[in-house]
């Protein structure tokens, strides 16, 4: 009798231990997804629009506060309004910027006012495609644009945050594509503006190892923004046609991604994610329905 009492009692005794790891093991701060982007300041280029504009609404969302950047100054004010209206708890400037332009970049980032100084996070995202063009008839003018917006612009940003990054133990997020994983026909140019965003990426996270910045790159698949009508320089009808048969990313679906990347521990750098719409497996290989 005495043995089984004494046996109740260990085997009450190795289940708290097992409940007490399990509980330790899932505290809540495993679960607060977003909870450590409160008050941080986020910059983002290309927020006019797409994968950007959706990140900026996200960020306010999480508590976070934005610069918002991006060439058309009109919708800058427009979305800034619309999310102070929104999240009033949070704060929002805009700057208009080139990423193609330096100088306009380090005037812009020097000139940011005393609040908005410590950068925590920075997410590259402006870019573009334009065209599906053979190599040989790729006109001049687009194979600089694709290479100064996707590359050099991004390079610029960079630049110009990342001696901040360094003080606020920062985060980037570098938006590159498929097509920085596989080339594709008719798409050389922005194929390798994407190749060069993931080796930028790479380069950079050897660089930062001893520092406190992590950097972690997203490639998206399909996702319907406007993207593919800057491709096909406004013809809407050809841009709906690239998703013709098959559900795509929205932009949403990106900026979830690049919030969650940026709120993990501090242990935690994700170096990449790749991401496709079900349907679509590489650049070139989708099924559509
Ligand atoms: N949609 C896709 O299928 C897809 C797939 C993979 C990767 N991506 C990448 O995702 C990123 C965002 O694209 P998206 O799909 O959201 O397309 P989007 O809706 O066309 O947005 C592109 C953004 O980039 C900005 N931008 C373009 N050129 C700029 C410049 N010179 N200076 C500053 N900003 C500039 C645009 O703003 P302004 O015109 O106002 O300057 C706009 O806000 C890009 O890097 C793109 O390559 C997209």
């Amino acid at each position: 009798m005495q043995e089984m009492l004494w046996k109740g009692i260990q085997r009450r005794f190795i289940n708290k231990i097992r409940c007490d790891t399990v509980i330790k093991h899932y505290s809540t701060d495993t679960f607060s997804l977003y909870s450590r982007l409160r008050n941080k300041n986020v910059f983002i280029t290309g927020a006019t629009s797409g994968i950007g504009q959706a990140c900026a609404y996200n960020y306010a969302h999480a508590g976070a506060n934005l610069i918002i950047s991006g060439r058309r100054t009109e919708r800058l004010e427009a979305i800034s309004n619309d999310i102070k209206s929104k999240y009033p708890s949070i704060k929002v400037i805009y700057t208009e910027l080139d990423v193609r332009n330096k100088s306009q970049i380090d005037k812009a980032v020097s000139a940011l006012p005393k609040d908005f100084k410590n950068v925590d996070i920075l997410v590259n995202n402006a870019g573009l495609v334009i065209g599906l063009d053979k190599l040989v008839d790729t006109k001049v003018e687009d194979i600089d644009t694709m290479i100064d917006t996707n590359v050099k612009g991004l390079v610029y940003v960079t630049q110009a945050i990342l001696p901040t990054l360094k003080r606020t133990q920062g985060h980037i997020v570098n938006i590159g594509s498929i097509a920085g994983e596989n080339a594709y026909p008719n798409g050389s140019i922005y194929c390798a503006s994407k190749h060069a965003v993931r080796a930028i990426t790479q380069s950079l996270r050897c660089e930062l190892i001893d520092t406190d910045v992590r950097i972690t790159e997203i490639n998206p698949g399909m996702v319907e923004t406007e993207f593919s009508v800057v491709r096909f320089r406004g013809d809407e009808a050809k841009a709906k046609d690239v998703y013709r048969g098959i559900e795509p990313l929205k932009a949403q679906d990106i900026a979830e991604l690049v919030l969650f990347s940026t709120s993990r521990p501090k242990h935690v750098e994700i170096a990449t994610m790749t991401v496709f719409p079900h349907g679509q497996a590489s650049a070139t290989l989708t099924h559509r329905k």
